[in-house]
């Protein structure tokens, strides 16, 4: 057994499902989910029911984290056309703020310009922007960067076009940054096929060629792994009408030491796009004694029933991967060991 010591590591990319979805995640849960994953702070995002995106609805939410939470958590504030105006207010209480440029799961979207330019226009400059933005949406996204020489974040990008034409905007200096989700890094349309709806989320699972393209850029272009952890229950994935998404915070580290074993990636640059990076690119406060042992070369089989998360099920479910979380200390003091949370509810800090 050999034990080496991490950082905490930093999701800025969650589905907690609070309010409205407490069946599939609430922030017990969830963080609890976390840091099983070797988590230390994740970022909420807003398409709950209703969504956060009135300064109320905020405060409300951060309220029942504050109260629950066993890691530190942040929130997304989420666009919409309706709240336009709350949107300053709403900026107190969140992290950063999120525009949904393509459907997926919830009723967020920004469809009209006026709309998206007005979220520019009032949004605090010192504060991120972050897109759900896929195919030609980069484009529309990258542009407003441009036009508005302000940082725009950009989420899961899972395409060869799409990587291809961010590391151009990059070149060129241009303020844009981007994360992926090791589901986009470990899976293809092919285990679409497989599993159906438990490997069905958005984006979609994407060609090998794609998986490919990520990986030729995740010691350049990618800034950060995000787990877009996003639960539903069983029963839901095996209705007709099935939203996507999949659990991502207790697989994120474990594949990403296993492709470290297989010489696929560095252990400094996991730590580069999974603390290092997201903290710099949404202005995360340091955690001041918190850091998490793993073991790097322990072998673990994936479990549903090991599971923290409280949907219960993975796509991963049956693999074996080598490395695992052993220990996780936040603010000194020993918040998950053994496979089992010992901190207190409420021991989050909520950002
Ligand atoms: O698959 C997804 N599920 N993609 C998203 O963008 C949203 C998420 C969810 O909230 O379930
Ligand atoms: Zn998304
Ligand atoms: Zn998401």
């Amino acid at each position: 057994m050999s034990q080496i010591k991490l950082p905490g590591l930093i999701d800025v990319h969650t589905h907690l499902r609070v309010p409205g979805g407490e069946h599939k995640e609430d922030f017990a849960t969830g963080t609890a989910a976390a840091l099983a994953g070797g988590l230390t702070m994740i970022l909420g995002m807003p398409n709950t029911s209703p969504p956060l995106t009135t300064r109320q609805r905020l405060a409300d939410t951060r309220a029942n984290a504050q109260q629950n939470a066993y890691c530190d958590v942040g929130l997304f504030a989420g666009a919409s056309r309706e709240f336009l105006v709350d949107l300053p207010n709403a900026a107190q209480e969140a992290v950063a703020l999120k525009i949904y440029l393509n459907d997926t799961f919830g009723t967020l979207r920004v469809d009209t310009l006026p709309t998206l330019l007005a979220c520019f226009e009032t949004w605090p400059r010192e504060k991120l922007i972050a897109m759900h933005a896929e195919g030609q949406s980069v484009a529309v996204g990258i542009g407003l960067a441009t036009s508005y020489q302000r940082p725009v974040h950009f989420c899961h990008i899972s395409r060869q076009e799409e990587i291809e034409l961010i590391a151009q905007a990059k070149m060129r200096g241009l303020p844009v940054t981007c994360e992926v989700t090791p589901h986009h890094l470990f899976m293809t349309e092919a285990d679409f096929k497989r599993l159906g709806p438990l490997a069905d989320m958005r984006p979609k699972l994407a060609t090998q060629a794609d998986v490919d393209a990520l990986w030729a850029h995740l010691d350049s272009t990618i800034d950060c792994i995000a787990t877009d952890h996003a639960p539903h229950t069983l029963a839901e994935k095996q209705s007709e009408n099935y939203p996507p998404g999949i659990a991502g915070l207790e697989t994120s580290l474990p594949l990403m030491l296993t492709a470290i074993q297989e010489n696929r990636i560095s252990m400094p640059r996991v730590i580069e796009l999974m603390h290092t990076n997201p903290r710099r690119i949404f202005k995360l406060p340091l955690q001041t004694d918190t850091y998490i042992e793993i073991d790097p070369t322990a072998e673990q089989t994936i479990r549903n029933e090991a599971m923290h998360s409280k949907c219960g099920w993975t796509p991963f479910a049956g693999q074996t991967l080598t490395g695992r979380v052993e220990r996780v200390l936040l603010r000194g003091q020993t918040a998950f060991e053994a496979g089992q949370v010992v901190a207190i509810p409420g021991s989050g800090v909520v950002l």
